[in-house]
């Protein structure tokens, strides 16, 4: 596996792939690696030739205030585990590098951005499509791999390629959980112990208006209640933000049908995590 830092030689091992006919996957990632990341990677293995995996702290997509500075970094443990899972290529670019003084132009998605996440996170969409679009001309991937983990985040994405036609291939693979039910994030890190123990309420909360909906009930108000009485059993926990959208707007839904989307953000102390459950209830 070959670690490579600086965009021409990332741009010059892509192209010269390409030539070799060989098709190109690209897992984008800001390290940490943990197991959802080692998925991603190990899809890209079984569907490519040459499997890039970006390792980048994007700054574009923190606000003031959020963790930046302190998100977990640990290039030699990435290594390992990017190789063991089937990387080719890690590309690693410095900030400076990616964003260069005067650096002026931004890609915006302004619509699927405005819900969710983005209410309480105004610009974070729009770093994270910019830094997208900048690893899809560098890394030039046919396929590029998103967890589900960040559902919107993924949708995004899609109606970017879509909206601005981009030759790249995009594939959501599902939520990788621990045992206790609470998706693995880099994140999971700034738990305390205790904190850890109450963060498995969050997938509890969306077991259980599964089993609600499962039985009958249609109205999104009723699913809401039960989910926030089970995250408020928590001690620790304050919801961020919890609804019930159409999987395709992001809009919220009343009346339960089709596919939807429970979506919710949750406060453990200062540590925000997220955690969603999409539903098919097309049949009846
Ligand atoms: P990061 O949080 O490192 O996640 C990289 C990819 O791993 C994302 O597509 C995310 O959805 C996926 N992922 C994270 N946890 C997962 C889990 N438990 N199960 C399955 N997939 C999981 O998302 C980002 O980085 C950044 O916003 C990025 C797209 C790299 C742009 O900077």
């Amino acid at each position: 596996m070959k670690l490579i830092t600086d965009i021409s030689e990332m741009r010059a091992a892509s192209l010269s792939a390409k030539g070799a006919g060989k098709k190109i996957g690209l897992v984008p990632t800001m390290g940490y690696l943990h197991e959802g990341h080692l998925s991603l990677i190990r899809a890209a293995r079984a569907g490519s030739e040459l499997v890039v995996v970006s390792i980048f702290v994007n700054p574009t997509q923190f606000g003031p205030g959020e963790d930046f500075d302190r998100y977990p970094r640990d290039m030699e443990r990435d290594k390992r585990m990017a190789e063991e899972a089937g990387a080719d290529i890690i590309f690693h670019p410095s900030a400076g590098d990616m964003y260069p003084e005067n650096f002026s132009t931004y890609v915006e998605e302004t619509g699927l951005s405005k819900h969710l996440c983005g209410l309480a996170r105004p610009t974070h969409f729009r770093g994270v499509t910019t830094v997208v679009l900048k690893l899809f001309n560098i890394v030039l991937p046919d396929v590029a791999y998103f967890g589900q983990k960040d559902a919107q985040q993924a949708l995004i994405i899609k109606r970017m390629v879509r909206d601005l036609n981009l030759p790249v291939g995009i594939k959501v693979l599902p939520i990788i959980r621990e045992q206790d039910g609470l998706a693995i994030s880099s994140r999971n890190e700034y738990l305390s112990t205790e904190q850890r123990r109450q963060a498995s309420v969050l997938y509890k909360s969306l077991m259980e208006a599964a089993r609600l909906i499962g039985s009958g009930e249609r109205k999104a108000h009723k699913v809401k209640q039960r989910i926030e009485e089970t995250i408020e059993s928590a001690e620790e926990a304050r919801i961020d933000y919890l609804n019930i959208v159409n999987r395709d707007t992001l809009e919220d839904v009343e009346e339960l049908r089709g596919n939807i989307l429970i979506a919710l953000a949750v406060f453990m102390g200062e540590t925000r995590l997220i955690d969603n459950l999409e539903l098919n209830l097309t049949e009846e």
